[in-house]
């Protein structure tokens, strides 16, 4: 099959519009450069930093239109934001529409948290990977990292607490229930080996969750307490996305040595992951520092690497937070495809750039809390 051009791509996107906007997006310059490399095709769409919630549907739309095209194998949009210093009150952005209103939050401010953990018997350490916004790679990076950790010499398991939309059995191909043993304990899920839980075990794929908050922190204290994980080094976290009363709750349930901010080079997601920092420092956890997912593209054929998205912002953001930065993460079709068949490129293909860059980043954010680093925040952020 011949390979798809760029006038084409650019001629289906003709017919895509924004949310409130009869001009397409190209006409209105919101495309950017377009690589396509063996059938497939990547670009980035620029839209207003406080709207993103809103052009995510088009972002789809122009996914589904440009991977229909003959010769194109697979497509990955993915929305930049412009960078301008326009007011992050409008920022806020409100919760996916599929997720169930957040519960309140005991405390909003920081609460004695740290005394009323009790530690999970036989696990090391336990580590958040979060982001302030969704959609950044958190689970991707999140099973990644686990498995590097273990490809490293630890004992890893990894715990799925985005309840609402668990990611864990998909990314790790696991199905089935886990099994009972004595009384209420559940033997983990094993893939690659390494322990898993995810609340994707427990219930039906399509069950409506409408979790109430006060079953959203049981529910993840089952997982994390009433579960054998036998003797781990360190539990990787995978939380739900958003800093919101529910993720500040779970912050606050898990005894949690540290936390890995994931975000994307976009300004977009820089703002969000400020405020992903913020709610750990405001329950007292040291942030081990922020990943940079998404951070270049590499054409698989040429070699060729493009910065369509803005690499190293995430860098730039870590120095001026004053927090490690613990590496960056190329935007590869072949993680999104390792993920997608539920073998991490980690696993599958650990001779790729991407899995050493992933074992670079586990051998850091072991190093940190290992060596404690960050347990002390630096005086605090302003979130303007
Ligand atoms: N470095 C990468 N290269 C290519 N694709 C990636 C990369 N990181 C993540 N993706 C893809 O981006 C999409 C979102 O990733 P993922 O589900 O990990 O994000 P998330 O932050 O956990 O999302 P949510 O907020 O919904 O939990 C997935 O399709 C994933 O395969
Ligand atoms: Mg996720």
């Amino acid at each position: 099959m011949a390979d798809v051009d760029k006038e084409a791509v650019l001629e289906r996107l003709g017919s895509i519009r924004g949310p409130d906007d009869d001009r397409d997006i190209v006409r209105r310059g919101m495309v950017s450069d377009i690589v396509i490399a063996n059938g497939r095709v990547m670009f980035s769409i620029t839209v207003p930093a406080e709207r993103a919630e809103a052009f995510e549907p088009m972002r789809r739309a122009a996914e589904t239109a440009v991977s229909t095209l003959p010769g194109v194998s697979g497509a990955m949009v993915v929305l930049t934001a412009e960078k301008k210093g326009g007011s992050p009150a409008a920022r806020a952005a409100p919760p996916p529409q599929s997720r169930p209103p957040a519960p309140a939050a005991p405390h909003r401010h920081a609460p004695p948290a740290q005394a009323q953990k009790a530690d999970v018997p036989g696990v090391g350490a336990i580590i958040a990977v979060a982001s302030g916004k969704g959609g950044v790679g958190k689970s991707t990076t999140a099973v990644n990292l686990a498995l590097a950790m273990k490809a490293n010499g630890l004992r890893v398991g990894i715990l799925d607490a985005d309840i609402y939309g668990p990611s864990l059995p998909r990314l790790l191909h696991l199905s089935g229930r886990p099994e009972a043993i004595g009384g209420r304990t559940l033997k983990p899920m094993e893939a690659y080996g390494v322990k898993v839980m995810s609340m994707g075990f427990l219930v039906e794929e399509d069950t409506p969750m409408i979790w109430r908050g006060p079953m959203v922190v049981s529910a993840l204290t089952q997982m994390l307490r009433e579960v054998a994980w036998g003797e781990l080094d360190v539990l990787v976290v995978d939380m739900p996305p958003g800093t919101g009363d529910a993720q500040l709750t779970m912050a606050q349930q898990v005894p949690l040595a540290g936390a890995v901010i994931v975000s994307t080079p976009q300004d977009l997601a820089l703002i969000d992951a400020r405020k992903g920092l913020a709610m750990f420092r405001r329950v007292d956890v040291p942030v081990l520092g922020i990943v940079e997912n998404m951070s270049y593209f590499v054409a698989p054929d040429t070699g060729k690497r493009y910065d369509i998205f803005g690499h190293g912002g995430a860098r730039r953001e870590a120095e001026k937070l004053g927090v490690p930065f613990l590496g960056e993460v190329p935007l590869v079709m072949a993680i999104r495809e390792t993920s997608d068949a539920g073998t991490p490129i980690v696993v599958s293909d650990p001779a790729s750039p991407s899995a050493a860059a992933y074992r670079e980043i586990a051998a850091r954010t072991w190093e940190g809390v290992v060596g404690g680093a960050g347990r002390r925040p630096p005086p605090s952020i302003v979130i303007e």
